[in-house]
């Protein structure tokens, strides 16, 4: 069985490959090291990484929260791993550490087109909020993030 442990920038270059391989996953300025180095140093012990027996990275998980909600980014599992329980076990560990800080919901932002990461989310107990439209302005300079689902 996999084996999970602290999200670690020291895997980065493997994690962003990973990350890279997959359009279900949306990378922008906000996914390099030093960035994602505040974003864990902000949520300390929610975001984790699955690896494999021979230790490489088999999956990510990045989770967070703002004191009202909980949310979670950039969930991937390599895809010789998939259909093995582990995307559920990471996101189970996320949630796990959002609830015992007392965080009562969590958001996740989907691409629409990807539609195994939708029924993945439905089968976690997420539901698509057809009342909301996600809204987004890009600050300093950036653009509006329209590349990236987050
Ligand atoms: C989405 C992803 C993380 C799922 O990881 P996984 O390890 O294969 O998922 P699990 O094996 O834990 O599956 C958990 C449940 O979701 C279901 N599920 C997983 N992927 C699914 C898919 N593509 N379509 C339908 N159901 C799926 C499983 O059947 C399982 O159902 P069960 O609880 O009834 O047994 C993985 O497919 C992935 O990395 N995809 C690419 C990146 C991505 O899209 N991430 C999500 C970004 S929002």
């Amino acid at each position: 069985m996999s084996e999970i442990v602290p999200f670690s920038l020291n895997r980065y270059p493997e994690i962003l490959e990973l990350w890279r391989s997959d359009t279900g996953i949306g990378l922008t300025r906000s996914d390099e090291p030093e960035e994602l180095a505040r974003f864990l140093e902000r949520n300390p012990g929610l975001s984790h990484l699955a690896l494999t027996d021979e230790g490489a990275v088999a999956g990510t998980i990045l989770a967070g929260h703002d004191g009202r909600r909980g949310f979670i980014y950039h969930l991937f599992v390599i895809p010789g791993y998939r259909g093995q329980g582990l995307g559920r076990r990471l996101v189970d560990k996320s949630l796990e550490g959002l609830t015992a800080l007392g965080i009562e919901k969590v958001h996740i932002m989907v691409f629409g087109s990807n539609s195994g990461g939708r029924a993945f989310w439905k089968k976690r107990g997420f539901s698509e909020r057809g009342e909301i439209s996600l809204m987004s302005r890009g600050l300093a300079g950036n653009d509006t993030g329209k590349a990236c689902g987050c």
